[in-house]
């Protein structure tokens, strides 16, 4: 029966509660309830009522986060009070002398107490929330006037599109009337909640997102980005809201510009409290303490921690707590008297360019690699960092010889950040890229569109090493024992040219190398025989395709069930696949155009590594006895890796998601298991072990159901 307007309606606000739940859950918390698949549901449900009622739609619909059109400039916006910045301390002695100064002007400084939080590096944005709803975000700009950014901080998911104000049920408190809200947030205050209220934060990248969307577009052999800081500042800049939504930004808030009708807690360590409470992403690496050598030494432990914020930060704050006492220090220049800016020691520092060398990866991309004068940053000797690529050198005009400035971060490779031009003598080299591989010798090549150079010779011996060593790695066929060294070893003993001559290794040949005896040779036989059984995902993925990663690897798989299938598919027919651009389609042929990739193909074939998935996903639905049927795992199991019984679940036609729903069929249970077994149980999904989950795989065998 189709729904009467008014429960429609009220479903509709249903659904934008639940989903501005879930982002929160899942982007400011780090901890979601729900699989990605059940969010999607829940929007494309808010999507379909929105399309028949166009006229319902409010800007903190969560629909409203991405899909503005592009500008052609950024308005300006004028602060509601100056946002200011902050004094720096280079150490303990300049933080001491900070307390003495605003000592001697007001006594009441003598007893305060001080929270400190880490100094982020990223942008500091301004948000404005009127009647709780999120209505205009700008920059900093120059302190007075910024830009108006909205757009593209509504695309930010950390970002709440809607707070809770005064008298209205709000998303918040009536969420916690739902049977998955869980006690994460602090009590509430007492405070009458503001009807205008802005707030101030900082919007960064993670390093860990960093280095991810960095390897996506290396892989691609696309332009990788310099630093986390400058990324998040181009994506807030761009006029395309489309554009910043592709990138991981997030962000913490950790002040209060202005509040209008309500009120506002008068400590920082309070205010922190309540942001959070409202849902504002807040530190959790936040302290309060009653004497500034307490607090000192806290600072002074993150010197050593900093790489555990996971983010980059160039010091920490320390805020007195009194806001009031705070703001009646006033300020000098554009900084408050009422906090300072303890600063880590740079991660920045000059050295001489002694050489830029060149590496050849596995898929042959050239990059280059800069050989320094060796120097400490922040407590670790750096000899080598990154050049990006050889139009970063020309761009940049880096120069042999050259003293460059370096900069370490996190656990980010050290990357040169350019030549300091004053320092220069004129015995300083220009550089040219090399016209021929310098593992080989053969010509480079270039491909339209790309910054990467490559080695496209599949001979070429720089490549074989890292081909063996990614073909055997982990992710891919998981040989235990075949390390880098051993298979040197092999590659100069002329025993490997390609991967496949790994599979007619003699138990002789090993014996003549160095450092093999009869154990050695052995175990490293039975551990090559034992990977011909690893199913296909992997042993596409260890293929070493440009482009074909673990991800990509078991989605072909799927779409393809064999390496005969998917060497015969053309560009159009892998482009169907979901996640498979052009860039990577034309790889693949390419890759199974060439004669020495199909020589290695027919060899291994002839040596029995030939897994065989479930027939094609995009021609037929999964088959296989677990067709159908979704399971969650949790816990660890006796006779399966984590990803080994996702394989084993999907090779047998089976679905894995990472949460439960009431769409999971089964949880598999292991040692330890996590909260999904509760959920599980509420649920009353039905929870098997491994034993049963292999006995469902044998076609007509009893299935026992542990739940009464
Ligand atoms: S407080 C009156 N707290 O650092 C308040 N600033 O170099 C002044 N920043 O412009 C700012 N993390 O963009 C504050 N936890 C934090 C911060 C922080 C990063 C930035 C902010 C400011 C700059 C000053």
């Amino acid at each position: 029966m189709p729904m009467d307007e008014n429960s429609l309606r009220q479903r509709y606000e249903q659904l934008k509660q639940e989903i501005h739940f879930h982002n929160y859950r899942y982007h400011v918390l780090d901890a979601p309830l729900i699989s990605d698949a059940e969010f999607d549901r829940l929007v494309a449900e808010l999507r379909q009522i929105e399309a028949e009622h166009p006229d319902w739609v409010t800007p903190d619909s969560p629909s409203q986060r991405a899909g503005a059109a592009p500008s052609e400039k950024f308005e300006k916006v004028r602060h509601p009070r100056p946002i200011l910045s902050l004094a720096n301390a280079f150490g303990a002695d300049d933080a001491r002398a900070w307390f003495e100064r605003i000592r001697k002007l007001d006594p009441r400084v003598e007893r305060a107490a001080f929270v400190v939080e880490p100094k982020i590096d990223g942008l500091s944005v301004v948000l404005h929330y009127r009647d709780g709803v999120f209505v205009q975000g700008a920059t900093r700009g120059d302190g007075e006037i910024g830009e108006d950014i909205t757009a593209n901080l509504r695309t930010v998911k950390a970002i709440p599109l809607k707070i809770p104000v005064e008298g209205q049920k709000s998303n918040v408190q009536s969420l916690s009337d739902l049977p998955l809200f869980s006690n994460d947030r602090p009590a509430t205050f007492d405070f009458r909640l503001p009807s205008y209220l802005v707030v101030r934060g900082e919007v960064f990248i993670t390093l860990k997102d960093f280095e991810a969307l960095n390897q996506r577009l290396q892989e691609a052999g696309e332009k990788t980005y310099l630093n986390p800081r400058n990324t998040a500042a181009g994506s807030l800049r761009q006029l395309d809201p489309s554009v910043t939504a592709a990138r991981p930004l997030t962000l913490l808030v950790y002040q209060v510009v202005h509040a209008e009708g309500g009120e506002v807690p008068a400590t920082q360590w309070e205010l922190l409290q309540w942001l959070k409470a409202l849902g504002f992403p807040v530190t959790d690496a936040a302290r309060r303490f009653e004497t500034l050598d307490e607090t000192l030494a806290y600072v002074q432990t993150w010197e050593n921690r900093r790489d555990e914020l996971g983010y980059e930060a160039d010091g920490m704050v320390i805020k007195l707590d009194d806001l009031r006492l705070a703001e009646d220090l006033g300020f000098v220049g554009k900084d408050p008297r009422g906090a300072i800016a303890f600063k880590f020691p740079a991660r920045e520092v000059t050295t001489r360019l002694l050489a830029i060398e060149v590496e050849v990866g596995r898929t042959g991309v050239l990059t280059p690699r800069a050989a320094l004068e060796p120097v400490e940053i922040g407590g670790v000797i750096v000899k080598n960092a990154t050049l990006h690529n050889f139009d970063y050198i020309a761009e940049k005009d880096i120069r042999v010889g050259d003293r460059v400035l370096v900069k370490r971060a996190g656990e980010v490779i050290p990357y040169v950040i350019g030549p300091v031009t004053e320092a220069r003598t004129g015995a300083e080299q220009p550089y040219a890229p090399p016209e021929t591989c310098p593992a080989c010798g053969q010509p480079v090549e270039h491909f339209e569109g790309e910054v990467a150079w490559y080695c496209v010779n599949a001979a070429c011996p720089a490549q074989l090493v890292r081909n063996v060593e990614h073909f055997v790695s982990k992710g891919a066929m998981d040989i235990t024992g075949l390390g880098i060294k051993i298979v040197e070893q092999l590659i100069a003993a002329g025993l490997v040219r390609d991967v496949a001559d790994l599979y007619t290794l003699k138990r002789e040949d090993l014996l003549a190398l160095e450092g093999f005896a009869d154990k050695k040779a052995d175990n490293l036989l039975a551990a090559i025989a034992e990977s011909k059984r690893q199913p296909l995902p992997r042993l596409l993925a260890a293929l070493g395709i440009r482009g074909v990663g673990e991800v990509v690897a078991r989605d072909l798989a799927r779409a393809f069930g064999s390496l005969d299938a998917l060497a015969a598919a053309s560009a159009e027919q892998l482009q169907m696949v979901e996640g498979i651009g052009p860039n990577i389609a034309a790889a693949i042929v390419d890759w199974f155009g060439r004669e020495q990739n199909q020589k290695v193909l027919a060899k291994l074939k002839a040596a029995g590594v030939w897994p065989v998935s479930q027939p094609s996903a995009v021609s037929s639905p999964p088959s296989g006895p677990l067709a159908g049927l979704t399971f969650v795992v949790t816990g660890t199991l006796a006779g399966f890796s984590r990803e080994g019984v996702k394989e084993f679940i999907e090779a047998h036609g089976g679905k894995v998601t990472d949460s439960v729903s009431k769409n999971t069929d089964y949880l598999v249970l292991g040692e330890n298991p996590g909260s999904k077994l509760q959920k599980a149980q509420a649920l009353g999904v039905k929870i098997i072990g491994e034993e049963e989950l292999r006995a469902l795989c044998q076609p007509q065998s009893p299935i026992v159901n542990r739940q009464s």
